[in-house]
Protein backbone atom coordinates (compact mmCIF):
# COMPACT_ATOMS: atom_id res chain seq x y z
CA UNK A 1 0.00 0.00 0.00
CA UNK A 2 1.70 3.53 -0.72
CA UNK A 3 1.61 5.51 2.45
CA UNK A 4 0.72 8.73 3.11
CA UNK A 5 2.84 11.33 3.69
CA UNK A 6 3.49 13.73 6.28
CA UNK A 7 5.80 16.55 5.36
CA UNK A 8 8.30 17.75 8.24
CA UNK A 9 9.95 20.96 8.44
CA UNK A 10 12.41 21.23 11.09
CA UNK A 11 13.90 23.46 13.17
CA UNK A 12 17.24 22.98 14.75
CA UNK A 13 20.34 20.74 13.46
CA UNK A 14 21.55 20.28 17.07
CA UNK A 15 21.39 17.29 19.55
CA UNK A 16 17.27 16.77 18.95
CA UNK A 17 17.58 18.00 15.37
CA UNK A 18 19.56 14.77 14.81
CA UNK A 19 17.84 12.59 17.36
CA UNK A 20 14.52 13.41 15.32
CA UNK A 21 15.87 13.06 11.62
CA UNK A 22 17.23 9.88 12.67
CA UNK A 23 13.61 8.49 14.12
CA UNK A 24 12.02 10.22 11.05
CA UNK A 25 14.18 7.97 8.86
CA UNK A 26 13.86 4.62 10.83
CA UNK A 27 10.54 4.69 11.77
CA UNK A 28 8.67 3.15 8.52
CA UNK A 29 11.53 0.36 8.51
CA UNK A 30 10.34 -0.95 11.54
CA UNK A 31 6.62 -0.34 12.14
CA UNK A 32 3.89 -0.97 10.23
CA UNK A 33 2.25 2.40 9.42
CA UNK A 34 -0.78 4.49 7.08
CA UNK A 35 2.21 7.33 7.49
CA UNK A 36 5.75 7.96 5.92
CA UNK A 37 7.51 11.56 7.37
CA UNK A 38 9.05 12.96 4.46
CA UNK A 39 12.17 15.09 5.55
CA UNK A 40 11.15 18.33 3.32
CA UNK A 41 13.05 20.83 4.84
CA UNK A 42 15.15 21.94 7.20
CA UNK A 43 15.62 25.44 8.59
CA UNK A 44 17.91 27.40 11.20
CA UNK A 45 20.06 30.49 10.58
CA UNK A 46 23.27 29.68 9.11
CA UNK A 47 22.36 28.41 5.52
CA UNK A 48 26.13 26.92 5.28
CA UNK A 49 25.17 25.10 8.57
CA UNK A 50 21.91 24.08 7.43
CA UNK A 51 22.75 23.17 4.31
CA UNK A 52 25.29 20.29 5.56
CA UNK A 53 23.06 19.04 8.16
CA UNK A 54 19.96 18.91 5.30
CA UNK A 55 22.33 17.25 3.01
CA UNK A 56 23.34 14.41 5.89
CA UNK A 57 20.26 13.78 6.93
CA UNK A 58 18.38 14.07 3.38
CA UNK A 59 16.44 17.32 3.67
CA UNK A 60 14.96 18.39 0.71
CA UNK A 61 15.00 21.76 1.08
CA UNK A 62 16.23 24.60 3.40
CA UNK A 63 15.18 27.78 5.08
CA UNK A 64 16.73 30.44 7.62
CA UNK A 65 13.78 32.07 8.62
CA UNK A 66 11.39 29.87 10.77
CA UNK A 67 8.73 32.03 8.73
CA UNK A 68 8.87 31.33 6.15
CA UNK A 69 9.20 27.52 6.61
CA UNK A 70 5.96 27.77 8.95
CA UNK A 71 4.56 29.87 5.74
CA UNK A 72 5.29 26.73 3.44
CA UNK A 73 1.96 24.93 1.70
CA UNK A 74 4.60 21.36 1.57
CA UNK A 75 4.93 21.06 4.75
CA UNK A 76 2.53 19.71 7.34
CA UNK A 77 4.42 19.46 10.70
CA UNK A 78 6.67 21.27 12.12
CA UNK A 79 9.17 19.89 14.33
CA UNK A 80 10.61 22.45 17.38
CA UNK A 81 14.01 21.71 18.06
CA UNK A 82 15.70 24.78 19.19
CA UNK A 83 16.11 26.58 22.92
CA UNK A 84 13.76 27.30 24.85
CA UNK A 85 12.85 30.77 23.96
CA UNK A 86 11.82 30.16 20.87
CA UNK A 87 9.42 27.12 21.54
CA UNK A 88 6.41 29.31 22.15
CA UNK A 89 6.77 32.05 19.67
CA UNK A 90 7.11 29.26 16.89
CA UNK A 91 4.48 26.90 18.46
CA UNK A 92 1.70 29.71 18.54
CA UNK A 93 2.73 30.46 14.78
CA UNK A 94 2.85 27.02 13.44
CA UNK A 95 -0.72 26.84 15.49
CA UNK A 96 -2.27 29.52 13.68
CA UNK A 97 -0.84 27.78 10.02
CA UNK A 98 -2.85 24.31 10.87
CA UNK A 99 0.49 22.66 10.83
CA UNK A 100 0.64 19.46 13.47
CA UNK A 101 3.49 20.41 15.81
CA UNK A 102 6.22 18.31 17.70
CA UNK A 103 7.95 20.67 20.11
CA UNK A 104 10.76 19.77 22.51
CA UNK A 105 10.65 19.85 25.85
CA UNK A 106 10.41 21.71 28.30
CA UNK A 107 7.53 22.97 26.86
CA UNK A 108 8.12 26.52 27.11
CA UNK A 109 9.60 29.11 29.35
CA UNK A 110 6.83 28.94 32.23
CA UNK A 111 3.45 27.85 33.03
CA UNK A 112 2.22 30.94 31.60
CA UNK A 113 3.74 30.82 27.88
CA UNK A 114 2.97 26.80 28.12
CA UNK A 115 -1.14 27.86 28.57
CA UNK A 116 -0.65 30.22 25.39
CA UNK A 117 0.77 27.60 23.11
CA UNK A 118 -2.18 24.99 24.72
CA UNK A 119 -4.96 27.45 23.79
CA UNK A 120 -3.26 28.11 20.54
CA UNK A 121 -2.81 24.23 19.19
CA UNK A 122 -6.56 23.92 20.88
CA UNK A 123 -8.03 26.26 19.41
CA UNK A 124 -6.56 25.39 15.95
CA UNK A 125 -6.91 21.93 16.24
CA UNK A 126 -4.03 20.80 15.38
CA UNK A 127 -1.98 17.82 16.70
CA UNK A 128 0.65 18.32 18.96
CA UNK A 129 3.15 16.51 21.11
CA UNK A 130 6.16 17.30 23.44
CA UNK A 131 8.91 14.97 23.29
CA UNK A 132 9.17 13.65 26.35
CA UNK A 133 11.26 10.48 25.13
CA UNK A 134 12.09 8.61 27.90
CA UNK A 135 8.09 7.32 28.33
CA UNK A 136 9.17 5.39 25.32
CA UNK A 137 11.98 3.36 26.57
CA UNK A 138 10.56 0.11 26.50
CA UNK A 139 12.04 -1.22 30.45
CA UNK A 140 9.88 2.58 31.42
CA UNK A 141 6.52 1.96 29.11
CA UNK A 142 6.51 -1.44 30.95
CA UNK A 143 7.02 0.31 34.44
CA UNK A 144 3.78 2.05 33.70
CA UNK A 145 1.73 -0.99 32.80
CA UNK A 146 3.02 -2.70 36.02
CA UNK A 147 2.11 0.02 38.14
CA UNK A 148 -1.36 0.67 36.17
CA UNK A 149 -1.97 -3.19 36.86
CA UNK A 150 -2.07 -2.39 41.13
CA UNK A 151 1.00 -4.93 41.23
CA UNK A 152 2.51 -2.71 43.65
CA UNK A 153 -0.66 -2.07 45.71
CA UNK A 154 -0.65 1.73 47.30
CA UNK A 155 2.01 3.82 46.68
CA UNK A 156 4.68 5.12 49.25
CA UNK A 157 6.94 6.78 47.70
CA UNK A 158 8.83 8.04 44.63
CA UNK A 159 12.38 9.07 43.98
CA UNK A 160 14.18 10.33 41.05
CA UNK A 161 18.07 11.64 39.78
CA UNK A 162 19.18 13.47 37.08
CA UNK A 163 23.18 13.90 37.99
CA UNK A 164 25.56 15.27 34.97
CA UNK A 165 29.24 17.03 35.70
CA UNK A 166 29.43 19.01 32.67
CA UNK A 167 29.56 22.46 34.28
CA UNK A 168 31.55 22.36 36.95
CA UNK A 169 34.64 24.30 35.58
CA UNK A 170 34.41 28.28 36.20
CA UNK A 171 36.00 28.49 32.38
CA UNK A 172 32.58 26.94 30.79
CA UNK A 173 31.12 30.38 29.02
CA UNK A 174 27.39 30.98 28.64
CA UNK A 175 25.38 31.60 25.46
CA UNK A 176 25.58 31.07 22.35
CA UNK A 177 25.64 27.41 20.52
CA UNK A 178 25.11 24.73 22.41
CA UNK A 179 25.88 26.89 25.60
CA UNK A 180 22.32 28.43 25.58
CA UNK A 181 21.19 26.11 28.34
CA UNK A 182 23.37 28.06 30.81
CA UNK A 183 22.08 31.36 29.77
CA UNK A 184 18.53 32.01 31.62
CA UNK A 185 17.34 34.39 29.00
CA UNK A 186 17.29 31.38 26.06
CA UNK A 187 16.88 28.62 28.50
CA UNK A 188 14.05 29.90 31.15
CA UNK A 189 16.17 27.84 34.02
CA UNK A 190 18.89 25.44 34.73
CA UNK A 191 18.51 21.83 35.35
CA UNK A 192 14.88 22.31 36.74
CA UNK A 193 13.74 22.61 32.87
CA UNK A 194 16.37 21.26 31.59
CA UNK A 195 17.04 17.79 33.09
CA UNK A 196 13.95 17.72 36.13
CA UNK A 197 11.76 18.44 33.65
CA UNK A 198 11.96 14.76 32.49
CA UNK A 199 11.52 13.48 36.15
CA UNK A 200 9.13 15.39 36.50
CA UNK A 201 6.70 14.24 33.26
CA UNK A 202 7.92 10.60 33.92
CA UNK A 203 6.74 10.82 37.54
CA UNK A 204 3.88 12.41 36.78
CA UNK A 205 2.87 9.84 34.19
CA UNK A 206 3.62 6.73 36.22
CA UNK A 207 2.47 8.23 39.78
CA UNK A 208 -0.25 10.69 38.91
CA UNK A 209 -0.23 14.57 39.29
CA UNK A 210 1.48 16.19 42.13
CA UNK A 211 0.30 18.92 44.59
CA UNK A 212 2.84 20.99 45.94
CA UNK A 213 6.73 21.40 46.28
CA UNK A 214 9.18 22.52 48.75
CA UNK A 215 12.75 23.31 47.05
CA UNK A 216 16.14 24.40 47.01
CA UNK A 217 18.28 25.67 44.20
CA UNK A 218 22.29 26.75 44.07
CA UNK A 219 24.23 28.54 41.60
CA UNK A 220 27.80 27.49 42.57
CA UNK A 221 29.49 29.85 39.88
CA UNK A 222 27.76 32.82 39.72
CA UNK A 223 29.04 34.38 36.69
CA UNK A 224 30.44 33.31 33.39
CA UNK A 225 31.39 34.93 30.34
CA UNK A 226 29.17 35.60 28.10
CA UNK A 227 29.61 33.87 24.21
CA UNK A 228 27.83 36.62 22.82
CA UNK A 229 28.71 40.05 24.35
CA UNK A 230 32.27 38.42 25.56
CA UNK A 231 31.62 39.72 29.01
CA UNK A 232 31.15 38.01 32.11
CA UNK A 233 27.86 37.85 33.27
CA UNK A 234 25.99 36.87 36.49
CA UNK A 235 24.46 33.27 35.42
CA UNK A 236 20.63 33.36 35.80
CA UNK A 237 19.90 29.18 35.77
CA UNK A 238 19.84 27.01 38.69
CA UNK A 239 22.81 24.72 38.49
CA UNK A 240 21.71 22.41 40.92
CA UNK A 241 17.97 21.30 42.32
CA UNK A 242 16.03 19.35 45.09
CA UNK A 243 12.73 18.82 45.78
CA UNK A 244 10.52 17.51 47.79
CA UNK A 245 6.78 16.83 46.82
CA UNK A 246 3.29 15.20 47.72
CA UNK A 247 1.43 13.19 44.69
CA UNK A 248 -2.12 13.41 44.58
CA UNK A 249 -2.42 10.10 45.55
CA UNK A 250 -0.87 11.02 49.29
CA UNK A 251 2.77 9.36 48.24
CA UNK A 252 5.86 10.94 48.92
CA UNK A 253 8.50 12.56 46.05
CA UNK A 254 11.83 13.23 46.80
CA UNK A 255 13.93 14.90 43.24
CA UNK A 256 17.44 15.95 43.20
CA UNK A 257 19.44 17.32 39.71
CA UNK A 258 22.48 18.82 39.30
CA UNK A 259 25.22 19.29 36.90
CA UNK A 260 27.97 19.55 39.35
CA UNK A 261 27.84 15.80 40.78
CA UNK A 262 31.67 14.90 39.39
CA UNK A 263 31.74 11.19 37.35
CA UNK A 264 28.33 11.56 36.49
CA UNK A 265 27.25 12.48 32.89
CA UNK A 266 23.05 11.34 32.42
CA UNK A 267 22.79 9.39 35.20
CA UNK A 268 18.72 9.78 35.22
CA UNK A 269 17.50 7.08 37.83
CA UNK A 270 14.06 6.76 39.55
CA UNK A 271 12.69 4.00 41.99
CA UNK A 272 9.21 3.53 43.46
CA UNK A 273 7.85 2.12 46.37
CA UNK A 274 4.50 0.44 47.35
CA UNK A 275 3.07 -1.89 49.39
CA UNK A 276 3.41 -5.21 47.46
CA UNK A 277 6.78 -4.24 45.61
CA UNK A 278 8.80 -1.57 44.47
CA UNK A 279 10.48 -0.77 40.81
CA UNK A 280 13.37 1.10 40.02
CA UNK A 281 15.18 1.78 36.40
CA UNK A 282 18.80 3.49 35.46
CA UNK A 283 19.23 5.34 31.98
CA UNK A 284 22.60 3.72 32.25
CA UNK A 285 21.00 0.41 31.79
CA UNK A 286 18.12 1.48 30.67
CA UNK A 287 16.62 -1.82 28.86
CA UNK A 288 16.82 -3.49 32.34
CA UNK A 289 13.84 -2.82 34.84
CA UNK A 290 14.82 -3.92 38.28
CA UNK A 291 11.19 -5.44 40.08
CA UNK A 292 10.36 -6.43 43.60
CA UNK A 293 7.21 -8.31 44.71
CA UNK A 294 6.92 -8.91 48.50
CA UNK A 295 4.29 -11.78 47.44
CA UNK A 296 7.02 -14.18 46.23
CA UNK A 297 7.55 -17.25 48.38
CA UNK A 298 10.17 -15.92 51.04
CA UNK A 299 13.09 -18.20 49.87
CA UNK A 300 13.22 -16.68 46.71
CA UNK A 301 12.10 -13.20 47.76
CA UNK A 302 14.60 -10.42 45.65
CA UNK A 303 14.82 -8.10 43.56
CA UNK A 304 14.55 -8.93 39.35
CA UNK A 305 16.50 -7.73 36.87
CA UNK A 306 14.34 -7.61 34.07
CA UNK A 307 15.94 -7.56 30.84
CA UNK A 308 13.37 -6.15 28.60
CA UNK A 309 13.63 -7.21 25.33
CA UNK A 310 11.36 -9.81 25.34
CA UNK A 311 8.50 -10.40 22.05
CA UNK A 312 4.87 -11.33 22.30
CA UNK A 313 3.81 -8.06 22.58
CA UNK A 314 4.50 -7.95 27.17
CA UNK A 315 7.77 -5.95 26.75
CA UNK A 316 6.34 -2.99 25.00
CA UNK A 317 7.57 -1.79 21.52
CA UNK A 318 10.23 -4.89 21.41
CA UNK A 319 8.43 -6.70 18.56
CA UNK A 320 9.08 -4.56 15.94
CA UNK A 321 13.24 -4.90 16.72
CA UNK A 322 15.48 -7.72 16.51
CA UNK A 323 14.96 -10.91 18.45
CA UNK A 324 14.62 -11.33 22.01
CA UNK A 325 17.52 -10.63 24.06
CA UNK A 326 18.79 -8.10 21.74
CA UNK A 327 18.57 -4.54 23.22
CA UNK A 328 18.32 -1.33 21.75
CA UNK A 329 18.77 2.42 22.76
CA UNK A 330 18.74 5.87 23.62
CA UNK A 331 18.17 6.68 20.00
CA UNK A 332 15.04 4.49 19.49
CA UNK A 333 12.72 6.22 22.35
CA UNK A 334 12.60 9.02 20.12
CA UNK A 335 11.49 6.00 16.84
CA UNK A 336 8.87 4.84 19.10
CA UNK A 337 7.39 8.24 19.71
CA UNK A 338 7.40 9.26 15.85
CA UNK A 339 5.24 5.57 15.54
CA UNK A 340 3.21 6.41 18.16
CA UNK A 341 2.94 10.10 16.78
CA UNK A 342 1.80 8.87 13.02
CA UNK A 343 -0.31 6.34 14.16
CA UNK A 344 -2.37 9.00 16.23
CA UNK A 345 -1.76 11.03 13.40
CA UNK A 346 -3.65 8.70 11.34
CA UNK A 347 -6.57 7.73 13.25
CA UNK A 348 -6.92 11.64 14.24
CA UNK A 349 -6.26 11.38 17.93
CA UNK A 350 -3.74 12.99 20.49
CA UNK A 351 -0.52 11.50 21.48
CA UNK A 352 0.39 11.83 24.60
CA UNK A 353 2.57 13.67 26.15
CA UNK A 354 -0.11 16.82 24.49
CA UNK A 355 1.04 20.03 24.93
CA UNK A 356 -2.00 20.24 27.96
CA UNK A 357 -0.32 16.91 28.98
CA UNK A 358 2.98 18.73 29.31
CA UNK A 359 1.71 22.07 30.56
CA UNK A 360 1.74 19.71 33.66
CA UNK A 361 5.02 19.48 34.41
CA UNK A 362 5.50 23.61 33.50
CA UNK A 363 3.81 24.14 36.55
CA UNK A 364 5.39 22.03 38.38
CA UNK A 365 9.10 23.39 37.10
CA UNK A 366 7.82 26.66 37.92
CA UNK A 367 6.50 25.75 41.76
CA UNK A 368 9.79 24.50 42.30
CA UNK A 369 11.26 27.84 40.91
CA UNK A 370 8.94 29.96 43.11
CA UNK A 371 9.51 27.76 46.32
CA UNK A 372 13.32 27.56 46.03
CA UNK A 373 13.10 31.76 45.42
CA UNK A 374 10.72 31.84 48.25
CA UNK A 375 12.02 29.35 51.03
CA UNK A 376 8.61 28.12 51.40
CA UNK A 377 5.57 25.55 49.89
CA UNK A 378 4.18 26.11 47.31
CA UNK A 379 1.35 24.68 46.22
CA UNK A 380 1.10 23.35 42.21
CA UNK A 381 -1.25 25.45 40.54
N1 LIG B 1 14.06 15.18 24.74
C1 LIG B 1 15.30 15.27 25.18
O1 LIG B 1 15.81 14.37 25.83
C2 LIG B 1 16.10 16.51 24.90
C3 LIG B 1 17.51 16.43 24.87
C4 LIG B 1 18.22 17.58 24.53
C5 LIG B 1 17.56 18.75 24.27
N2 LIG B 1 16.20 18.81 24.34
C6 LIG B 1 15.48 20.07 24.02
O2 LIG B 1 15.59 20.29 22.62
C7 LIG B 1 15.69 21.68 22.33
C8 LIG B 1 16.98 21.92 21.53
O3 LIG B 1 18.07 21.43 22.29
P1 LIG B 1 19.40 20.84 21.58
O4 LIG B 1 20.15 20.09 22.61
O5 LIG B 1 19.04 20.17 20.31
O6 LIG B 1 20.15 22.21 21.28
P2 LIG B 1 21.34 22.48 20.29
O7 LIG B 1 22.05 23.66 20.83
O8 LIG B 1 22.10 21.22 20.02
O9 LIG B 1 20.60 22.90 18.93
C9 LIG B 1 19.78 24.06 18.86
C10 LIG B 1 19.51 24.37 17.41
O10 LIG B 1 18.65 25.52 17.36
C11 LIG B 1 19.09 26.34 16.30
N3 LIG B 1 18.56 27.71 16.50
C12 LIG B 1 18.82 28.53 17.52
N4 LIG B 1 18.15 29.70 17.33
C13 LIG B 1 17.44 29.57 16.18
C14 LIG B 1 16.55 30.42 15.44
N5 LIG B 1 16.25 31.64 15.87
N6 LIG B 1 15.99 29.93 14.29
C15 LIG B 1 16.29 28.70 13.85
N7 LIG B 1 17.13 27.85 14.49
C16 LIG B 1 17.70 28.29 15.64
C17 LIG B 1 20.59 26.24 16.37
O11 LIG B 1 21.19 26.64 15.14
C18 LIG B 1 20.76 24.73 16.60
O12 LIG B 1 20.71 24.04 15.38
C19 LIG B 1 15.66 22.39 23.69
O13 LIG B 1 14.35 22.82 23.96
C20 LIG B 1 16.07 21.30 24.67
O14 LIG B 1 15.56 21.50 25.97
C21 LIG B 1 15.48 17.70 24.64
Amino acid sequence: MTKKLLRIGMIGYGFMGRAHSNAYAKVNHFFDLEYRPVLTAACARNAEAVQAFADTWGYASLETDWRKLIARPDVDAIDICVPNHLHREIAVAAAAAGKAILCEKPLAMNAQEGEEMCRAVEAAGVPNMVWYNYRRVPAVTLAKRIIDSGQLGKIFHYRANFLQDWTISADVPQGGGGLWRLDVAAAGSGVTGDLLAHCIDTAIWLNGGIRDVTAMTETFVKQRKHVETGKLEPVGIDDACAFLCHFQNGSLGLFESTRYARGHKALYTFEINGEHGSLRWDLHDLHRLEFFDHRDAGALRGWRSIHVTDHGGEHPYMNHWWVPGLQIGYEHSFVHQVADFLEGYAKGQPVAPTFRDALETQKVCDAVLASANQRRWENVV
